[in-house]
């Protein structure tokens, strides 16, 4: 038996931790055995805690190297759910296929681009594997409607990784983007 990749990908608030969360529900009303991992560096909401933009939370086992997560899969776990997968290194494409090998289903969940526009090589790499790929939309911040594809960062500063919510970005469709770009 072999598992499936699904990655659920998009910019912020565009729920991908609700689906995630959702699909851990599903598993686990499925009495399948589940198991949580999140990146250390994402301390927004707690340590040990995997936590919607709405307040809806799960247990996580918190992660500094992806190599880690195989340290904490026994032999009845049926399915793995990782968030923010743009946070860990790029050995995560290789500890998913050892779990897809295993027979263990996973799914994973991150940013495509920073605030830079730039693709986060973790969550690419993980998307040219994915058996299945969620590609999720924002309502806009600046229009209203639900067709945003980039996280604006509002704060003046220049740093990639910077961990934060409503304080430091929105998200904006590309006419949006595009009208700030001009005007800038
Ligand atoms: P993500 O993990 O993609 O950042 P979450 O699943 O944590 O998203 O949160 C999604 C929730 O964020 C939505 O259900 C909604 O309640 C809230 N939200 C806040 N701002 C927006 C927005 N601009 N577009 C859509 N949802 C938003
Ligand atoms: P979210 O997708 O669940 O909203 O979480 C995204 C996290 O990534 C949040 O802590 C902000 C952070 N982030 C960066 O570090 N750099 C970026 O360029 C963007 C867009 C977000
Ligand atoms: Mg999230």
């Amino acid at each position: 038996m072999v598992g499936k990749l699904t990655v659920i990908t998009g910019p912020m608030y565009s729920g991908k931790t609700t689906e995630l969360l959702s699909f851990v529900e599903i598993y686990n009303i499925g009495k399948k055995k589940t198991i949580v991992f999140k990146p250390s560096i994402d301390n927004r909401y707690g340590e040990d805690i995997v936590s919607t933009h709405t307040g809806f939370k799960v247990k996580a086992h918190k992660i500094s190297k992806s190599i880690e997560i195989l340290n904490h899969i026994s032999n009845n776990i049926d399915a793995v759910f990782i968030d923010e997968v743009q946070f860990f290194d790029e050995e995560l494409i290789n500890v998913v296929r050892n779990l897809i090998f295993k027979g263990i289903d996973v799914y994973c969940a991150g940013l495509d681009i920073s605030y830079l526009e730039k693709p986060f090589k973790t969550t690419a790499n993980l998307l040219a594997i994915a058996d299945e790929v969620i590609k999720k939309k924002a309502v806009c911040e600046k229009c209203g409607e639900h067709r945003a594809t980039y996280s604006f960062k509002i704060t003046q500063d220049d740093k990639e990784i910077d961990i934060g919510g409503k304080e430091k970005y929105i998200a904006l469709c590309r006419e949006c983007l595009k009208k700030i770009k001009v005007n800038k």
